[in-house]
This record gives structure tokens, sequence and C-alpha cells, in this order.
């Protein structure tokens, strides 16, 4: 589903330059629930951007389902965002003077509604427990409700992929579960791989992948298939 070769990405600052990732290689197999996790400023946020071509790395390759994010242009990488891939993000990022049903839509907006699309978010909203707040707008909802929104919003278009930075960052722990317990149950029955920055491994299960970054780098022991193997998994080094 996902390969990740050897990938460096580089920040200028100031004088010199921040090696925020230095030669990560990984696999993400298709369907699976994937963690990334490590200390503030590690390159949590950097490898899951670059996962979703909302960036290009230094060097090194990522494939998603055999393409080549770091050769496509910069309309492939747009085409490849608006389609394939479901964004969830600590702060929400929900659009306030829309609905929760109008929000879910977001991602279609540019291309135009369909009654078929907005029963379809309709439905989401629905599979996230927010049935009966679809008229809503966000600030008349709750923090966990909000993030249930981005939730289906991510899942509207049925994407290959999921990724998530935080979500539950900004939601107190009950919240969070409740979170978690949709991210898998939507997993579950679509087959949806998922790749979720957490600071919190008390969400993490023993059948998830766990890619642990420190300083740019992966730590390969942790990166551990639920059998014990390690998963294709290493630093450049
Ligand atoms: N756009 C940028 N410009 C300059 N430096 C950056 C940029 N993005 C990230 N960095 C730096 O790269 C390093 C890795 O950042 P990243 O955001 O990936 O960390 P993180 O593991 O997500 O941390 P946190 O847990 O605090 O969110 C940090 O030192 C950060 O300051
Ligand atoms: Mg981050």
């Amino acid at each position: 589903m996902i390969e990740v070769s050897d990938l460096h990405k580089s920040f200028r600052s100031g004088e010199g330059w921040i090696e925020a990732l230095r030669g990560v290689t990984c696999h993400v197999p298709k369907g699976r629930f994937a963690f990334i996790v490590g200390p503030s400023g590690s390159g949590k946020s950097t490898l899951l951007y670059l996962m979703g071509a909302l960036d290009r790395p230094t060097s090194g390759t990522i494939k998603v389902e055999g393409f080549d994010l770091t050769a496509m242009s910069e309309a492939e990488q747009n085409a490849y965002r608006r389609d394939k891939i479901g964004f969830i993000f600590q702060s929400f990022n929900l659009i306030g003077n829309l609905t929760a049903v109008e929000n879910v839509l977001v991602p279609f907006l540019p291309r135009g509604l369909t009654p078929e699309l907005r029963s379809r978010a309709e439905e989401l909203l629905k599979d996230v427990g927010l049935g009966k707040r679809l008229s809503h707008r966000p600030r008349q909802l709750s923090g966990g409700e909000q993030q249930r929104v981005a939730i289906a919003r991510a899942l509207v278009k049925d994407p290959v992929l999921v990724l998530a930075d935080e979500p539950t960052g900004e939601l107190d722990s009950r919240t969070g579960d409740e979170i978690y317990r949709i991210l898998r149950e939507l997993q579950a029955r679509r087959q949806t791989t998922l790749v979720v920055v957490t600071h919190d491994r008390r969400f993490i299960t023993p059948d998830d992948l766990v890619l642990e970054i420190q300083d740019g780098e992966l730590m390969n022991g942790e990166a551990k298939e639920p059998n014990g193997d390690l998963a294709r998994v290493a630093s450049s080094s």
C-alpha cells in the first residue's frame, strides 16, 4: 500500500538546515492501522504530510498503491490528495458558516453536488453518531462532534488512505476513545488503510503497526507485525 524508501526531508532554518527525516524506509500494508509515534519534533507530522503529498521530500521515494508520489506533477498530486486521501487534523478545520452536512461535502464543492452525494454525507454522519446534528454549524457542536464531522468529511470520497495527525489531541480522553472506536469500526468495514500520528499510546492495540520515530529516524525494533516478525521497516543506516 505505502512504500517509503530512504526518505529525507530538510527544512531551511536561518543559516542552516533542519533534518526532519533522515532516511526513513517503511511499508504499510493495505487495510492496516498504522501509528506514527515519537517525541515532539521527531518528524512524525513531516512523514505523514509527505505520505499525503502535502509536501515534497528532499530525497527518497513514497509509493502509494504503486504510484510514486515524488514523480507526480503538481496537478497529479492535487488529484491524488483530492480523490484518494482523507485527512483528519488535530484542529478539525471545519468551515464555520457551513452545516455539518455541508462541511462533509466540502471535498466535492469544486465539482458540484448531487442528491446522491448529499444522502451519502448524511449516511456517514449517522455512522459517526451525528444523525441528529446534520444542520448544526461547528460552533453548535462539541469538540468531539466536530472531529466526527471531520472524520465523515475524510471518508465521503471513500479514500484508499486516511491520514490523521493527532486526531484526539484537543479532546478529553473519553471523547478520544469514542473517536478511535469510530475510526476502527470504519476501517474494519471499509478496509481503509489508516496512518495516525499520536502521542497517546493508549489507543494502540497489538494488531497495529507501530512506526516509532526518533530524531528523524525510524526505530525498527518497534515496527513489529502481530506475529512478531519485523515488518519491512528499517532506518537507512
Ligand atoms: N515547515 C517547516 N519549516 C521549518 N522547519 C520545520 C517545518 N516543519 C517541521 N519543521 C521542523 O522539523 C522537525 C520535525 O517536525 P515535525 O512537525 O515533523 O515534528 P513532530 O514529530 O510532528 O512533532 P510534534 O509531536 O510536536 O507535532 C522539527 O524540528 C520542526 O521544527
Ligand atoms: Mg506533529
